[in-house]
């Protein structure tokens, strides 16, 4: 590894929740979830492709995005983990995203407060995340587990606010 952290923990669990690695099985449910979001689906092949490239990035950078199960239910409701994104190794960026289903219930929250110990226990000292203003409930699930606003960019699509947490 590049930098000198410990490799993030790639299973994490909470009361309700568990998140894993993502297998290439999963590429149905990343298909889903990207459908969603309204833009174009990718192929079978491209999603298990994607999720090929996401488990060897994890490996050569020790962070990743996991995806998130219900442990009663044992149902995949969608993904959080850290990225790159647009900061750094050094600091990188928490990320989520859920089916719309599982919205509303405080999973997202849980799955980032869990997450946020495991980047703490990389030896990481500060995290980032950028979020679209308009996005009050990814904003209000950063506000909930102690990130702070820091300052905002503008890209063709609008504002993105910069949130910071200092551990
Ligand atoms: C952002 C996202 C992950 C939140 O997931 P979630 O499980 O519903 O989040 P939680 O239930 O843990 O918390 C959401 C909070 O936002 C609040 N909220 C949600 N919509 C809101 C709105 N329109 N206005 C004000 N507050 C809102 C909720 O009330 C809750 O806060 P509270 O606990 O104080 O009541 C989910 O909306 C999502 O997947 N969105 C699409 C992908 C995305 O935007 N990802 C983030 C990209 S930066």
């Amino acid at each position: 590894m590049k930098y000198d952290f410990t490799p993030m923990e790639f299973h994490l669990k909470t009361e309700r929740l568990d998140l894993r690695m993502w297998e290439e099985s999963d590429a149905v449910w990343m298909r889903q979830l990207v459908g969603e979001r309204g833009v174009a689906i990718p192929t079978l092949d491209d999603a298990r492709n994607q999720i090929i490239n996401m488990r060897k990035r994890a490996v050569e950078n020790g962070i990743s995005l996991l995806t998130i199960r219900r442990r009663d239910e044992g149902d995949f409701i969608g993904y959080c983990g850290l990225i790159i994104g647009r900061s750094t190794l050094e600091e990188p960026e928490i990320a989520y995203e859920l089916f719309r289903s599982a919205h509303g219930k405080g999973y997202a929250t849980e799955a980032a407060s869990v997450v946020l110990d495991a980047a703490i226990a990389t030896g990481r000292h500060r995290l980032w995340s950028t979020v679209g203003a308009w996005n009050v409930a990814s904003l209000r699930v950063l506000e909930k587990i102690g990130f702070k606003w820091h300052h905002s960019t503008w890209d063709e699509r609008g504002e993105i606010v910069w949130n910071v947490r200092e551990i």
